[in-house]
């Protein structure tokens, strides 16, 4: 399974900060954006990834990122020259993903839950068609909405609807299988000129290959893309660290618990990062943490 991060976009919503800093690398609690989405595709065992982002931004990610072997994943990095869409990812992608599955995540979700990881791995493993997650929100209007009739089945998907017909968002996240590639070529710009990510899974819909699976209450979900979104993710993993002395998307932590990389590869990064909380929590977790 290939991964796929889109950092692309101009964060206009953002404006000013964006103006000279990728959204994707602003501080959620301690750590940039982008160590979210990251970390929800280390979580599910996905570590050969492509970086999409603009030719501004990508310099800074490789900078942050590097080749990932740090962490034991190969990161790849391309540009998404303009703002074309989300589901441009598949195109600026094919070679990446070859001719196996891809899980495309969006540089500025965050995902957080009690089994999160078993859910994404689940669905990894059992890829056919698409998944795609759904959470509830109250403000519809600003998302891909999807409908699923009484036996759970989805019906519908709507980007960004006036009138929402329900209140399950479908995140920034999805698992598809290597027809994505042939969808995306055959895609038409939207009215906003734009590859829809709605449009992809709309093709798998009419196929009768797409999935909804639920993320619903115990689940924190967050589109870090405005000014409240991403102060309140920065407060809510802010309280989890200080009532639980437990880290969220810890890249060292996540590599070494899952076998990526060892302990003394784990400690080496903790001490380079030693003058921060960060680098402190990496070596207190390597070194015999409670958890
Ligand atoms: C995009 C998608 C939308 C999805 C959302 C999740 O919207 O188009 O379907 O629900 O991401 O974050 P955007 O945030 O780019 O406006």
């Amino acid at each position: 399974m290939k991964g796929i991060i889109l950092a692309g976009g101009r964060g206009t919503r953002l404006y000013p900060i964006t103006r000279a800093v990728s959204k994707q690398l602003l501080p959620v609690n301690d750590k940039p954006l982008i160590y979210y989405p990251l970390s929800a595709l280390m979580l599910a065992d996905i570590t050969d990834i492509l970086v999409i982002s603009t030719p501004e931004d990508l310099p800074q990610l490789r900078r942050l990122l590097g080749d990932g072997g740090q962490w034991g994943l190969r990161l790849s990095y391309a540009e998404q020259a303009e703002p074309n869409g989300i589901a441009e990812a598949f195109l600026i992608g094919a070679d990446h993903i070859g001719d196996g599955p891809v899980t495309l995540v969006l540089g500025d979700n965050i995902f957080h839950g009690h089994d999160f990881q078993e859910i994404l791995r689940n669905a990894v493993a059992t890829v056919d068609g698409c998944t795609l997650f759904g959470y509830p929100v109250s403000d519809p209007e600003r998302y891909g909405i999807a409908e699923t009739d009484a036996a759970g089945r989805l019906v519908s998907i709507e980007e960004k609807p006036r009138k929402p017909r329900t209140n399950r968002a479908v995140v920034g996240l999805y698992v598809y299988d290597n027809a994505v590639v042939d969808i995306a070529k055959n895609l038409r710009p939207s009215a906003r000129g734009e590859l829809e990510i709605t449009d992809v899974n709309l093709a798998y819909l009419r196929r009768g290959r797409a999935r909804l699976v639920d993320f619903g209450r115990g689940y924190a979900w967050f589109d870090a893309g405005t000014p409240e979104s991403l102060f309140e993710a920065g407060q809510y993993f802010r309280l989890l660290e200080r009532r639980q002395g437990v880290q969220v998307a810890c890249l060292e932590e996540i590599a070494w618990r899952r076998g990526f990389i060892d302990a003394d590869a784990c400690r080496r990064l903790g001490e380079e990062l030693a003058a921060s909380p960060y680098g402190r929590y990496v070596l207190s977790v390597v070194d015999g943490g409670w958890l």
